[in-house]
């Protein structure tokens, strides 16, 4: 074990935590106005609390970075009525992947033409869906979903789409979450003219309305640079449209994968410069072309509800080797399977009691049975960490519960909101009994 020296002041720990983060006594840390240890006690742990005041507030921040650009939420990140529901109040349109998020958006209410949906294999179903409900746009991702989505719609039907393009840019903060560069699962590719013979075909079938180019560079990315270079190439490829069909699409969606920081001093994509390169990057662009404007489209997911989660566990044992202290805690990678995905960590802290102890660097691990399955390598904790004790870690709001699995049958951890001082529960703690009821089988 490592005794650290000098340890983090308490505000830089604080600056990847919700605005509303407050510390009213030592060791006592709230959130919304809710001391997490009491969020903890009422609703058990592990358990994801959401600070609903800090996604309104995300959109909003987009909303007033991006006032000319539509702003869609990718409900990849984290999606459940309530948050279908802020982001519809907000003003945001909703980007979907399924027939099941697409149904639990539109049965809460979500304007259905506000919804965008995309897949890079969408199944028959996700289609029945997407035109039962009448989403919006449908995203073009292959060259055999154009036929069967013009089949589908019916010659007396319409449908908006795009396409989504690959514009041979490599960004993002894992090679797993990369998805700009060609020779991959997403998108028609411009390099190599896939995505030219898909826009020939669409422009083919009259049912489709092709209104825009897509593309999404990847996941995590902190620099504003590889935006101005899609937009670039993007209306490159605009322009070569409308030279050779006449066509002038109306809108350019960009994606998502705005950078956050997961601890504090790490590098997070500044949205105001963003908005401001990207603005005049596409107007400059646009004057070379001789091509009007397009409405700008874009897509953040973890941007919006990265920082508003909090994951809540507790310490089940701590155990000392020659080298570590493995402080296990009553989740991992079952709620959160980041960690062993993509090599990310965290930042845990304790909460629920104050303690003095000098602060040492713990290895937090999760309680499932891989040895992968590792949450903060280098936690910054109280030395003095014990059995019972809770660690509440920060910027757990995407891609944790989206992404959760049944591994060891241990059941996903209920989300609760916190606003004005009162804690709601938003989804529920999933039972042994849901589990063992799905297994019909003997
Ligand atoms: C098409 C598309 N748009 C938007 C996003 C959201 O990305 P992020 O959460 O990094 O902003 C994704 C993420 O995978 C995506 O695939």
């Amino acid at each position: 074990m490592t005794t650290v020296h000098e340890p983090a002041t308490a505000m830089a720990e604080l600056a990847v935590w919700p605005a509303s983060a407050t510390e009213p006594r030592p060791g006592d840390l709230a959130v919304g106005g809710v001391p997490l240890a009491a969020v903890a006690d009422r609703f058990g742990t592990p358990v994801y609390v959401l600070d609903e005041a800090e996604v309104r507030d995300r959109c909003r921040t987009y909303r007033d970075a991006f006032p000319d650009a539509e702003i869609v939420y990718a409900a990849k990140a984290f999606l459940c009525r309530a948050m279908a529901h802020w982001t519809d109040e907000e003003g945001l349109g909703l980007d979907v992947c399924s027939a099941g998020e697409l149904e639990l958006a539109v049965t809460t209410g979500f304007p259905a033409e506000r919804i965008v949906l995309h897949g890079n294999a969408k199944s028959p179903r996700d289609l029945d869906t997407a035109l039962r409900l009448g989403v919006g746009r449908i995203v073009i991702d292959s060259p055999s979903e154009i036929a069967r989505l013009a089949a589908a719609v019916g010659p007396d039907g319409h449908q908006k789409v795009m396409v989504r393009v690959v514009p041979g840019i490599n960004a993002g903060g894992h090679e797993k979450i990369r998805t700009g560069t060609d020779d991959q699962k997403f998108g028609l590719s411009i390099a190599d003219g896939y995505a030219q013979h898909a826009i020939t075909r669409i422009l083919d079938q009259p049912q489709l309305e092709l209104t825009g180019l897509h593309c999404h560079l990847g996941s995590q990315i902190t620099s504003v640079k590889p935006y101005l270079v899609a937009v670039r190439r993007l209306v490159g490829l605009m322009a070569r449209l409308q030279e050779q069909h006449g066509l002038v699409l109306p809108e350019l969606d960009l994606g998502g994968g705005h950078g956050i920081a997961y601890r504090p001093g790490e590098a997070a994509l500044d949205l105001t410069a963003l908005a401001r390169k990207v603005r005049a990057e596409l107007a400059d662009a646009c004057t070379t072309a001789g091509l009007p404007v397009p409405r700008l489209i874009i897509e953040p997911g973890r941007a919006i509800v990265g920082p508003a989660g909090i994951a809540v566990y507790r310490v089940l044992s701590v155990k000392h080797t020659a080298e570590h202290v493995f402080v296990a805690v009553d989740g991992g990678m079952s709620d959160n399977p980041r960690p062993a995905l993509y090599g990310v960590r965290y930042m845990p802290r304790l909460i629920g009691r104050h303690s003095t102890a000098d602060c040492a660097r713990l290895t937090v691990v999760g309680r499932h049975c891989e040895a992968g399955d590792v949450l903060a390598a280098d936690a910054e904790l109280p030395a003095d960490v014990r059995p019972g004790d809770l660690l509440a870690v920060p910027v757990a709001g995407a891609y944790h519960l989206s992404m959760a699995s049944g591994y060891n049958l241990v059941g996903r951890p209920p989300v609760v909101a916190v606003r004005d001082g009162a804690a709601r529960l938003l989804v529920r703690r999933e039972s042994l009994e849901e589990i063992r009821s799905r297994d019909v089988g003997l």
